[in-house]
């Protein structure tokens, strides 16, 4: 396919469901993880204007920073920190509507406000995380957790 996003505007579900086919047409046919996790990155961006996606993966005893949008981001997690530490722990989607308010959450950016981290699984074995990050409060919900739980599993 292209390589150009066609961005819909609407509520949150229609975006979801325009984006949908775009990021399995961007998977399809490649198999580099680093490729595919860049591309799942950039075009939730690029729909949605968060602050901050990303992926950290599991490397040995820590989550790694791995592909991303956004501004610089502390390069390394250990289990059981942060939203992303414990959503690995925990191997759950965490949803957090204020940062503050979350214990131990790390503050890679002052502008964030609010946080959605979601379990990576291959094979049935946790291997990542994605994060997403907002500089509202209170920006993720279910929805996000269906749609961005259906774009985790195309990961090839
Ligand atoms: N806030 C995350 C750290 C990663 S950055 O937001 C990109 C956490 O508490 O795990």
């Amino acid at each position: 396919m292209a390589e150009d996003l066609t961005i819909t505007r609407g509520d949150k579900k229609t975006q979801y469901e325009s984006l949908l086919p775009q990021i399995q047409g961007l998977l399809s046919g490649e198999t580099n993880l680093v490729a595919n996790l860049g591309n799942i990155a950039a075009a939730l961006k690029e729909q949605f204007n968060w602050l901050w996606v990303g992926f950290y993966w599991i490397i040995e005893d820590e989550l790694v920073l791995g592909p991303f949008q956004g501004p610089v981001a502390c390069t390394r997690i250990k289990k059981g920190r942060g939203v992303c530490g414990t959503s690995w722990e925990k191997e759950a989607t965490i949803i957090v509507a204020d940062v503050e308010k979350f214990p131990g959450h790390i503050a890679c950016s002052s502008s964030s406000k609010s946080e959605i981290v979601l379990p990576v699984f291959k094979e049935g074995k946790i291997v990542g995380v994605l994060d997403v990050d907002s500089s509202e409060l209170a920006d993720f919900d279910t929805v996000d957790q269906v749609y961005l739980e259906k774009i985790l599993a195309m990961i090839p």
